[in-house]
């Protein structure tokens, strides 16, 4: 596991559930990068903890963020812009390890009933800008994972999910948060040859619908 951890959009649902499994999982120090989050994240004080208030634009506030960060969490890559200040900052701090939350869908690996649905269901712009800032990570030269989620929902008792590797198809349909975060431990946890330079759809296994159960 990584020493130091900094966490983008800490404010994120994701980002707190990670957040606290890696303080109660782990002995990580935890940067905890986000819009006001001195406010919003309402934490016990924690010498492992580093609160910055920011955003990912502003990025002299993110490189200093970087300093001896080992690992880049990043929550929300629906901004190209956002996500090329992101992938800047790392490569100037020299920092290499991101994992990176975009969606379903931009390496057009979902199949068409779910595909159409989702494309139904979002507006253009963000599907856009995912699909972009996914381009913009994998043109970098960092060691990044890529991984893209599916519909999510939460469900504390369900931390079941699969990794499916880029080109082959990517067909569930649903995927809990919790899951998600469970999937970012083992990452951060695994063999880091098995996942750099990688993307992976994210999903639970056998929720091969035409859409979310829950929609
Ligand atoms: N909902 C779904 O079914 C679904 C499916 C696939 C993928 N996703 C994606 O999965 C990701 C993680 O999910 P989640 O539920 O944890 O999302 P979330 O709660 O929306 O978390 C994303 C966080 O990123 C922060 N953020 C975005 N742009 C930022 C910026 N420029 N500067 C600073 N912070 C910024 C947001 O800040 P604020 O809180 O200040 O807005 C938010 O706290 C999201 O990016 C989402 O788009 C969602």
């Amino acid at each position: 596991m990584a020493k130091k951890i900094l966490i983008l959009g800490a404010a994120g649902e994701i980002a707190r559930m990670l957040t606290d499994r890696l303080l109660a999982e782990s002995d990580a120090e935890l940067v905890l990068y986000g819009r006001n989050v001195s406010q919003r994240l309402a934490l016990e004080e924690n010498s492992r903890i580093k609160l910055v208030d920011g955003t990912f634009g502003e990025s002299e506030k993110l490189e200093a963020a970087l300093a001896g960060v080992d690992v880049v969490y990043l929550n929300s890559m629906s901004s190209p812009a956002d996500t090329a200040s992101v992938v800047q900052a790392l490569e100037k701090a020299g920092v290499k390890r991101l994992l990176g939350a975009t969606i379903a869908g931009v390496e057009d690996e979902v199949p068409y009933e779910l595909a159409t649905w989702t494309k139904n269901s979002l507006p253009a712009s963000y599907i856009k800008g995912e699909y972009d800032s996914a381009k913009i990570v994998r043109d970098s030269n960092l060691d990044y994972t890529l991984l893209r989620l599916t519909w999510l929902f939460n469900d504390e008792s369900d931390r079941e999910y699969e990794l499916v590797p880029s080109g082959v198809e990517f067909a569930d349909a649903e995927v809990s948060r919790q899951a998600i975060t469970q999937a970012i431990l083992d990452i951060l946890n695994g063999e880091e040859s098995e996942y750099v330079r990688k993307s992976f759809g994210l999903g639970k296994p056998n929720t091969h619908y035409g859409k979310p159960s829950f929609y």
